[in-house]
């Protein structure tokens, strides 16, 4: 992927991610994923980012590339989509089989915010945001504090390679599930609910979402009483 010409120094590592701030070459490499890289580079004057899928040697040729495809387009029609609910994402300036070029974001990781603050009033923003995708029937599939940007106090998502257009009460209760535990503290998640709940259908969706709980419980129960461990298992 040629970094050994982009001479580029770490700034951050996270989960998912290592951002590295720039030097020279094709575009400055700000993140690597598990599945794309990401540059910053300069499209007639605007600063944007190219998110790239790249190739996967483990998986087989057609199926490699056609999951690439797919999830490119999936996340420039689901960008263009939340868009459109007024949820505040990157503008996509150009699609091709496995690159998508969109606004850069100059704010913040949620998940770097919050080690630094409480961020409890951005976090409801986060859940209007949230709200609004689900009254328009929209999952993101990844909702996590790394898929927010937060600037100016205000949040931005991005990342929608695995999310979809749906009305399934079990794929919004999964979005909320994957915010409440990459937040890891009630107060946190109590915010973020505050400004789910400006959404409909929010309470269907939180029963879902015990259902979900109660389930993976259950799971975790039923393997250990298999095992013979006596203790109560949580999740
Ligand atoms: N439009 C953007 N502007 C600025 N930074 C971005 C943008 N999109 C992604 N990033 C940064 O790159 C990281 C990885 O991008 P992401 O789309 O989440 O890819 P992945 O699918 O690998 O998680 C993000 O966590 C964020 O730090
Ligand atoms: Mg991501």
């Amino acid at each position: 992927m040629g970094e050994e010409n982009l001479s580029v120094e770490l700034i951050a590592k996270g989960a998912e991610a290592e951002l590295r701030e720039p030097a020279a070459g094709r575009g400055r490499l700000i993140a690597k994923g598990a599945e794309a890289e990401l540059r910053r580079e300069n499209l007639l004057g605007k600063e944007v980012v190219v998110k790239e899928r790249v190739r996967k040697g483990y998986r087989e040729a057609q199926l490699d590339e056609s999951l690439r495809r797919l999830r490119t387009r999936n996340e420039a029609r689901l960008l263009h989509g939340a868009k459109g609910l007024g949820v505040l994402c990157p503008v996509i300036y150009s699609v091709s089989n496995y690159e998508l070029a969109m606004d850069f974001l100059g704010g913040e990781l949620l998940y770097d915010l919050l080690k630094k603050e409480k961020g409890l009033v951005v976090l409801e923003k986060v859940g209007e945001a949230l709200a609004r995708l689900h009254e328009g029937d929209i999952v993101h599939g990844d909702f996590t504090t790394s898929n927010v940007i937060v600037e100016e106090g205000k949040p931005w998502l991005f990342d929608f390679g695995l999310g979809g257009f749906t009305k399934e009460a079990e794929e919004k209760a999964i979005d909320v599930l994957l915010m409440k535990r990459s937040l890891m503290s009630k107060e946190r998640y109590a915010a973020f609910l505050k400004g789910y709940e400006k959404y409909g259908e929010a309470k269907r969706i939180l029963k879902q979402l015990e259902e979900i709980e109660r389930r993976g419980r259950y799971v975790v129960r039923a393997m250990c009483v298999s095992r013979g461990e006596t203790h109560q298992a949580s999740q």
